[in-house]
């Protein structure tokens, strides 16, 4: 069989993809920087395994009924990370019917010491890893992180970045997701939970 062009591209087929949804038997957690995709990435891994999504961020929200913007704003960041601490040990816990999750987290949720706790024991955790230039090219185009207007987003990109990676690295799957399409990201997440065990 020749080459494939670009091995990346190499999605596990349906069979595969059936098995492997049927043998995860906890919620997959995305974790990384702001603007990395987690989201978007998380909604397209989750069509694909068949499972329900969430973005703890929005349930967060729900659960406050209050944004992000205004949590921070009124009640400062540490009311917001118990809050969200409190919204992800609920997602790990629920399992629909027996149909699996992926959740996708808030930038920093996995740098609070109890939340990775939780997340490393109930979940598997998913490190989506950009360079910067792309996390400021994604944070770009969305304003509505607080955190980013505290400077100049370069910097505050670069400082928490360097502040986390080391926080980051203790997930036990990590993807670089490089500019282009979110299912090349997706196909390289499907690849490393195969190996899973
Ligand atoms: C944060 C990231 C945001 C949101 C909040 C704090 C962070 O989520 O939870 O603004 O500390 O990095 P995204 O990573 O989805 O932007």
């Amino acid at each position: 069989m020749p080459e494939p062009a670009n091995p990346e591209a190499i999605t596990p087929g349906p069979r595969e993809i059936e098995a492997l949804a049927r043998r995860i038997d906890r919620p997959v957690v995305l974790v990384g920087m702001m603007g990395v995709g987690k989201t978007s990435v998380g909604k397209r891994l989750a069509a694909v395994l068949h499972y329900g999504f969430v973005d703890a961020d929005e349930a967060i929200e729900e659960a406050a009924h209050m944004t992000i913007p205004e949590m921070f704003e009124r009640f400062g960041e540490a009311y917001f990370r118990d809050g969200e601490r409190r919204v992800i040990a609920r997602l790990l816990d629920e399992r629909r019917d027996g149909v699996g999750s992926v959740v996708a987290t808030g930038g920093g949720a996995f740098v609070d010491a109890a939340t990775r706790s939780l997340i490393l024991e109930r979940g598997i955790a998913v490190w989506l890893d950009s360079d910067v230039e792309t996390l400021l090219d994604r944070v770009g185009r969305n304003s509505s992180r607080p955190l980013l207007r505290e400077g100049d987003p370069r910097e505050v990109i670069l400082r928490l970045k360097s502040e986390r990676e080391a926080l980051y690295r203790e997930a036990p799957i990590h993807i670089q997701s490089r500019p282009g399409p979110h299912q090349r990201t997706v196909a390289a997440i499907l690849r490393e939970l195969e190996q899973w065990r």
